[in-house]
């Protein structure tokens, strides 16, 4: 299978990295084809221009479609799935990653009129969190990561749609990172291994945080 990963995090010395690279060796063992759209390395630019905009809105829907914009949304239409890792900031993913969405998912491409952007069989979120997961479902901040991404953002756009937390993810409490650390590493790992399940022998396993 053909997979693209949109990678955002501002940092390589990051646990989100490391998450990243466990989730990467776990697709390539799987025997995956692996795109990736690394949005610091690429230094994406997520601020719609005014032409964007005015695009986007209808105002001037004739206005063309960048080319960097078009070279992402060409990397979706060779993939079969998608899956994005990032941190939560601010209980979102990160400016450059909300703004990749803003670009990317254009009109014509992923909504009305007549949006060309294929189904893809699976998108997957892996989102790193400094929060406890009890925490961020008592406050609702999971359910509303939830909402905007896996239904507005992806909504019909795949067929399954997953959201992964690796939580209590913070520098301040060694003790606690270290020791939930190795626990999520080993889990983006076999989230990769897993991807869309081995076809082969028809089952798709799925493990939740
Ligand atoms: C600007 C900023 C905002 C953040 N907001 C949240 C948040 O809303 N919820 C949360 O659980 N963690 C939050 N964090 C913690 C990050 O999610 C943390 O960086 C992440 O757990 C992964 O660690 P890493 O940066 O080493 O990869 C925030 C961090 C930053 C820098």
């Amino acid at each position: 299978m053909k997979v693209l990963v949109v990678y955002c995090h501002p940092s390589k010395t990051s646990f989100t990295y490391r998450v990243y690279e466990k989730f990467l060796k776990g697709l390539q063992d799987a025997g995956h084809e692996v795109t990736i759209s690394d949005l610091y390395e690429m230094d994406f630019k997520t601020d719609l221009s005014e032409e964007e905009y005015l695009r986007e809105t209808y105002y001037r829907a004739e206005l063309p479609v960048a080319e960097d914009v078009k070279a992402e949304q060409e990397k979706i239409q060779t993939s079969d799935a998608i899956a994005f890792i990032y941190p939560i900031f601010w209980t979102e993913a990160p400016a450059k990653l909300v703004g990749w969405f803003d670009r990317v998912w254009s009109t014509g491409f992923a909504y009305a009129p007549n949006p060309e952007m294929k189904v893809l069989d699976k998108a997957l979120f892996i989102a790193c969190a400094g929060k406890s997961l009890e925490s961020l479902e008592e406050t609702g901040e999971k359910s509303a990561m939830e909402t905007v991404m896996l239904g507005d953002r992806i909504r019909t756009r795949a067929i399954e749609k997953q959201m992964v937390i690796f939580d209590n993810i913070t520098h301040w409490n060694e003790e606690l990172g270290e020791a939930t650390e190795p626990v999520h590493l080993q889990k983006a790992y076999e989230l990769g291994k897993s991807f869309c399940g081995d076809k082969s022998k028809g089952e798709s396993i799925i493990i939740e945080r």
